[in-house]
């Protein structure tokens, strides 16, 4: 294969997310592969950890050393905010600028070129906007970043496209260029889709910027269904423009739902009404049928939302890791340039081994029951197969033998990942497939299987096609052929109230925890 010249395989790019919740880093190669992808509590074992630790440095630059560092957001920037919003401590703490957090992870390995690591920053919603776009099959995209706050921005629109006129000689890119992006639409602090989700999970009594996803589960119970929206509504002096009366960054006040009769269900579904409304005004107002969008920010993660969404534009991309932590690869990308070769979401910790199918059939054919933790992990909140619980979804008994292992509330439901060919047949997919689990389907057959339907008749589906993971692929189609089940109830691999399984010894301590075999 001949190499254009500009290229340089010894070059590699790490891009970094810290310092709000859930950071993350990201290692590139010049040739575009993403070598690593993960998420810090991972190896803190600190759930939604905020903070880098050596040990995610080490295990990403145990596939390259870079020679500097890609940050996800302007600091600065966000610093003019935080004095804004009245958060004066963090403001003028300099000892949180991006290069005084890195230095030390690379003092440690004598990794400091010119005496110290230097960083470049890019703007927060470029970094969504880029790990979303150089991921994505697009040539040309317009991508919506909806996030609860970067530095000033918490919605932004964009046109982006590949530049032709770049590495034309050069036959493994080209046509493909650098990445362009043109930001057309923007709403600031304190608008902010994200900080009114948030603050309706604060209300209900659930952990803001980490319990987001119970609110949306708990939305299919609400009954009330029309006055919750409206009472929600009230919130806002203008949806089409994402217009707050107040500024829900401090929470909502502990009387606005007061005197309604409404209950937390019921104000689950009116805010998950309300979002859903607001961001189908935004999918109106800037793109069209014919149009390829790119989702991204903290409210892509919205599977209930994302749904009605697709509906809306020609072809729809979430990355996976669509909130802070995966802009580690938005910064990563964004310093690259180009476009990068997406081979999938498995590009954390890497666990080796061959994917454990016969032992987990045997596993599943006697207990129902069976972790799996093999190979790379998942970058992203969703287990996809390689960190996973997996269970017989047949039967009326295994949710709340699920339930048990989980300990979590009774009223979630679990996903199931199912082989694509046989997805209509169990779910309304209209066509659709969803190797991420970023949507909702409709059950066609929610009597047979009971544990992965919600209240609301849907399940958030994860389809797997022969492109997808080769494991989980012949560990379905071997399920199908001994069983005629053509699905398998698919959970995170974690012990409650702790990240999802990294390695051996996270999932030695899963077993001894549950005495729930975990096959490698
Ligand atoms: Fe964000």
């Amino acid at each position: 294969m001949q190499i254009h010249s500009s290229i340089d395989p010894t070059k590699y790019y790490l891009g970094l997310s810290a310092g709000f919740h859930d950071a993350g880093a990201t290692l590139i190669d010049n040739f575009g592969n993403i070598l690593f992808a993960g998420h810090a509590e991972r190896y803190s074992g600190i759930k939604n950890d905020a903070n880098l630790n050596q040990d995610l440095i080490n295990d990403a630059l145990s596939y390259g050393e870079p020679n500097n560092v890609a940050w996800y957001e302007n600091h600065w920037l966000k610093r003019t905010r935080q004095l804004y919003s009245g958060e004066w401590r963090k403001a003028i703490d300099f000892s949180t600028t991006p290069s005084k957090l890195v230095q030390p992870f690379f003092r440690q390995r004598g990794l400091l070129p010119k005496g110290k690591m230097p960083v470049h920053s890019y703007g927060h919603h470029l970094c969504h906007a880029a790990a979303g776009f150089q991921t994505s099959p697009f040539d040309t995209a317009k991508i919506i970043v909806v996030d609860a706050i970067g530095e000033w921005n918490t919605i932004s629109v964009w046109h982006a496209w590949h530049d032709p006129k770049e590495f034309q000689s050069n036959p493994e890119t080209r046509g493909k260029g650098w990445a362009r992006y043109k930001k057309v639409y923007s709403r600031s602090y304190p608008h902010s889709i994200g900080l009114y989700y948030s603050a309706v999970t604060q209300y209900v009594g659930l952990k803001p910027m980490e319990d987001e996803y119970i609110l949306m589960g708990m939305a299919a119970y609400g009954k009330a269904y029309q006055t919750a929206y409206e009472e929600n509504l009230k919130l806002l002096s203008n949806d089409t423009h994402v217009t707050f009366k107040d500024n829900l960054h401090a929470g909502i006040d502990a009387e606005q739902f007061s005197g309604t009769g409404l209950t937390e269900y019921d104000i689950a579904a009116g805010a998950q009404k309300v979002v859903e409304q607001l961001l189908r005004n935004i999918f109106v107002k800037n793109v069209t049928r014919q149009d390829n969008v790119v989702f991204m920010g903290g409210v892509a993660l919205n599977c209930v939302a994302n749904a009605m969404l697709s509906g809306h534009c020609r072809d729809l991309w979430i990355m996976p890791n669509p909130g802070d932590c995966g802009s580690s690869l938005g910064a990563a990308a964004l310093q690259y340039g180009r476009k990068l070769k997406w081979q999938g979401p498995y590009l954390g910790h890497d666990m080796g081994g061959e994917y454990p199918v016969d032992a987990i059939i045997g596993g599943l054919m006697t207990d129902k029951i069976v972790g799996v933790a093999t190979g790379r992990a998942e970058f992203g909140p969703r287990a996809l197969g390689t960190r996973s619980l997996l269970a017989d979804p047949r039967g009326e008994d295994i949710k709340d033998r699920v339930n048990e292992i989980k300990r979590r509330q009774k009223f979630r439901p679990f996903a199931p990942m199912i082989l694509e060919e046989h997805s209509e047949e169990v779910f309304a997919m209209h066509g659709e497939i969803n190797p991420y689990m970023q949507s909702t389907y409709k059950c066609k057959q929610p009597d047979l299987y009971p544990a992965i339907v919600h209240a609301d008749g849907t399940s958030r589906v994860q389809t797997v096609g022969k492109q997808d993971h080769p494991g989980v692929r012949e560990l379905l189609e071997k399920w199908y052929f001994l069983t005629g089940c053509p699905l398998l109830l698919n959970t995170s691999l974690n012990i409650k109230g702790e990240p999802m399984v990294n390695n051996r010894r996270d999932a030695d301590r899963f077993e001894q925890r549950y005495g729930v075999t975990v096959c490698s």
